[in-house]
């Protein structure tokens, strides 16, 4: 299938780890996506490699490059440098944006440009990728499940590695605190200040709470008004947390983040084939009101295979015309279950002792 003459999607960041796996998988899939980056030998390599279009410039000057563009995968992190250029960009041109941010700043200031977007015609959509398309999911299925639910947990685990792009990403936020929603406000406390031990559905693990995306996102899509995240991390991940905790506690917080990031390009690699064939991620979910309680799970491919995945899937549906405009999660545009047209994703719901299983039945 040649989608050449479809409506034009743009890669941005389309060198990064993430980014290269992007345009690998949508060429595959018979689009020719225009292929950008700021460094225009770096972005020229990609496009050479396809046989691409490239667009090297800077996210700052991106206005004057999205004239013939449809669609902005924005896959260049941290979003907090790059999201708010590109989203202006993306509104002053009519042009639609996604990325693959999780970062909860970021969905809280792309939220406001809701408005303004929704007045150009434009879909604003961050958060395509495994940050946050299947635990924005499951916060949605599970608010189906219990629509007076008053309290939302979710809790993940991934055992695959992480890639120095999202470690940076992850250690900046670790930087500047963690988070938890309460009566509908976001409340700023120490990342790690709560923990929870969780059954990911293979023996209890313990988390520790994070600022994750979803005490955005998910409470955009559900309005339920408390909201905690957790996470298991990943032994790479686990390793630079304990350092940074440690180095955060006595050194100036800039001199520990700079030395953190070269700690990363210097000993961290982003998973190979293999071990984002072999990875699985498990997220749990729970919501409460005062009389009930629900919980389901789900088991998805490798965070980055997802990523990957998720990313073209809603990129697919936004070409088609299939978003509505203004800001949106990936489930307040498409609904809970966009998550099951993923290959390889399970849903699991626990009723006391019953448990209903659904599987993915799209094909890779
Ligand atoms: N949603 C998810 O589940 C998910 C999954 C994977 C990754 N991510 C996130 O996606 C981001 C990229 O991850 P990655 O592993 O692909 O990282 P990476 O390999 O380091 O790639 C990052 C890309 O972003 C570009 N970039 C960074 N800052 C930029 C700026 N200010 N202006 C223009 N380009 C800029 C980099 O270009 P230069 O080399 O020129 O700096 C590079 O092309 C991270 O923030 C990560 O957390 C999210």
């Amino acid at each position: 299938m040649s989608h050449s003459d479809s409506p034009r999607l743009l890669v941005y960041g389309a060198y990064g780890y993430t980014g290269r796996l992007v345009v690998e998988r949508a060429v595959a899939h018979g689009y020719e996506p225009l292929v950008a980056g700021r460094d225009r030998t770096k972005t020229r390599g990609v496009a050479t490699a396809h046989g691409l279009q490239a667009r090297p410039f800077a996210v700052e000057d991106a206005a004057d490059h999205l004239g013939t563009v449809d669609v902005v995968l924005n896959c260049a992190g941290p979003f907090d440098q790059t999201a708010d250029p590109m989203v202006d960009a993306c509104i002053e041109t009519e042009t639609d944006y996604l990325d693959i941010t999780g970062e909860l700043q970021v969905f809280e200031r792309i939220h406001r440009r809701g408005g303004d977007a929704e007045a150009a015609g434009v879909t604003l959509l961050p958060g395509v990728g495994f940050d946050v398309v299947p635990t924005d999911c499951l916060a949605t299925h599970l608010h189906r499940r219990l629509p007076d639910a008053t309290h939302l947990s979710l809790a993940l685990e991934s055992e695959g590695g992480v890639s120095p792009g999202t470690l940076k990403t992850m250690l900046s936020d670790i930087g500047s605190g963690g988070a938890v929603r309460r009566d509908g406000d976001l409340r700023f406390e120490q990342i790690g200040a709560r923990t929870r031990v969780v059954d990911f559905g293979e023996g209890l693990r313990r988390a520790i709470s994070i600022p994750w995306g979803d005490l955005s996102t998910a409470y955009h899509s559900t309005g339920i008004p408390n909201i905690d995240v957790y996470l298991s991390l990943p032994k790479n991940a686990r390793r630079a947390f304990s350092l940074s905790r440690y180095a955060g506690g006595v050194l100036d917080a800039d001199q520990v983040q700079r030395a953190l990031s070269w700690l990363v390009d210097q000993y961290v690699e982003g998973p190979d084939e293999a071990a984002r064939s072999a990875g699985e991620a498990h997220i749990w979910g729970e919501a409460r009101s005062s009389n009930d309680r629900v919980v389901s799970r789900l088991r998805t491919p490798d965070t980055y295979r997802m990523t990957v995945r998720t990313a073209l899937l809603v990129a697919e549906k936004v070409l088609d015309g299939e978003a509505p405009a203004g800001y949106q999660t990936p489930a307040s545009a498409f609904g809970p279950d966009l998550v099951l047209e993923v290959p390889g994703v399970e849903r699991v719901d626990l009723n006391g002792d019953e448990v209903v299983r659904e599987e993915s039945t799209a094909a890779e």
